[in-house]
């Protein structure tokens, strides 16, 4: 089974290679130039033309999501082309696109491309489904990507976005021109991300000193978001914008090194000093040198400023409070998920134990083979794998969102700072005077 899966995996890709003119898994560096600086494109819409595909490819209408494959970094930079909804699927759940605002832009860009399919015909027809049909695809697609992974809210706030969009136009417009009007929603939430992490990453850099050292856990850069970062965003503005100089630890991340593959990739590419630490180092650095800050992303916060993220957050706060270090969060507003009274009501995911006894220890000897080169435990041992805690509210100085620094955290102060989405409403402004 698996080795037919396999074989026409490997068909599809050369055909790909074919139609391309070029190499699918081409190693090139795709940058994208982003607020004067240049930063690496974690997530494309691109578009294609119809008639250079071949007939069996034309079922894709126009459009393709291309990726980093952040299961590669950082042995190699790859790129991948997503053309189907079972294809962005597996990219999010296999965490090829990780990271909550990444993975919220990935599944709008996805339920995208999922439509493609309805407006295929034979011959060289672009067929019109009815609404009936074009909307029984969008709930399906939908479901499907918000099947994909269950902590981070930002997956299930852009596809609420994009299916409320939908919905709103149905009987008003034509299902070709709200597959547009939702191409356009996709990039408007990608954007918005963009914009919202800079806002983010100015506030923070004011709690950034020349001269000092800050710890990051896990990946909340430009490959975790619509290419800048929240947390290590912080880093960035304040290295590029403000001038300041300053070491980061980057918490190795165990189970699958977030930390050490890609946030330490990240910043060294940036020209920020870093340093990789083993997660069980934190609270010694912590006792042998002052530091001045540690800074995390989120994966969900709820009304009372709980805060879900990778595992290993909550020993990292627990840690800083011990040794007087202050602890801040930073996070869009699409991360806050104001229905949910406490972090207790928080989904966590638990993942495969082959994670923990073999991790990215992978021998990869071609698209689809893996072979595990390190066992760290025995094969019929139990394991326990959530990819996420909660870090209660009381732990955290601040957290520092678009529209300015929470701190004390209080409920209050969390409803009065997300409670409307600026950004949208001052690029959406913008439009209108061009
Ligand atoms: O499992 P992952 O790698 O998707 O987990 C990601 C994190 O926990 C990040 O810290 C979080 O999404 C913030 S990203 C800006």
């Amino acid at each position: 089974m698996e080795c037919n899966a396999a074989n026409e995996r490997r068909e599809l890709f050369s055909m790909r290679e074919k139609i391309n003119g070029e190499n699918y898994m081409e190693e090139i560096v795709a940058r994208s130039n982003f607020g004067g600086r240049q930063k690496i494109g974690t997530i494309e819409w691109q578009v294609m033309h119809i008639n250079s595909f071949p007939e069996e490819f034309r079922e894709y209408l126009g459009g393709s999501l291309r990726i980093i494959d952040q299961t590669m970094l950082p042995r190699r930079l790859v790129h991948t082309t997503l053309f189907k909804l079972e294809e962005v699927v597996e990219a999010i759940k296999s965490l090829r696109v990780r990271g909550a605002p990444a993975i919220g832009i990935a599944a709008a860009y996805g339920l995208c491309t999922a439509l493609q399919t309805v407006f295929y015909d034979v011959g060289d027809k672009v067929a019109q489904p009815s609404d009936e049909v074009f909307f029984e695809r969008l709930e399906y697609a939908a479901s499907q990507l918000a099947s994909s992974r269950p902590t981070a809210v930002n997956l299930f706030w852009a596809l609420d976005r994009m299916t409320s969009l939908a919905r709103s136009l149905r009987g008003h417009k034509s299902p070709l021109e709200i597959a547009y009007a939702l191409v356009e929603e996709a990039r408007a939430i990608h954007e918005e991300d963009l914009e919202m992490c800079r806002s983010m990453s100015r506030f923070g850099s004011t709690l950034v000193r020349t001269g000092g050292a800050y710890l990051t856990h896990c990946n909340a850069g430009a490959l975790a978001t619509g290419g800048y970062g929240t947390a290590l965003g912080v880093f960035y503005w304040a290295h590029d914008e403000d001038g300041k100089r300053f070491k980061v630890y980057a918490d190795e991340t165990r189970p699958l090194f977030q930390g050490s593959r890609l946030t330490s990739w990240e910043l060294q590419r940036n020209g920020i000093d870093v340093t990789v630490i083993c997660d069980n180092m934190a609270a010694s650095i912590m006792r042998r040198e002052q530091l001045d800050g540690v800074f995390v992303g989120a994966d969900r916060i709820a009304a009372n400023g709980d805060v879900a993220n990778k595992i290993g957050t909550y020993s990292v706060a627990v840690n800083a409070r011990a040794h007087g270090v202050p602890f801040y969060v930073v996070a869009p507003s699409s991360t806050f998920d104001l229905a949910l009274d406490t972090g207790d009501s928080i989904p966590i995911e638990e993942r495969s134990a082959s994670e923990v006894r073999h991790g990215y220890l992978y021998i990869r000897d071609s698209l689809s083979f893996y072979e595990p080169i390190i066992i760290t435990a025995p094969e019929d041992v139990k394991f326990y794998n959530p990819a996420f805690d909660v870090t209660p509210s009381e732990f955290i100085t601040g957290i520092i969102t678009e529209n300015g620094i929470i701190s004390p955290v209080t409920r209050e102060a969390i409803a009065e700072a997300v409670g409307k989405n600026r950004i949208k409403e001052e690029l959406q402004k913008e439009k209108r005077s061009f």
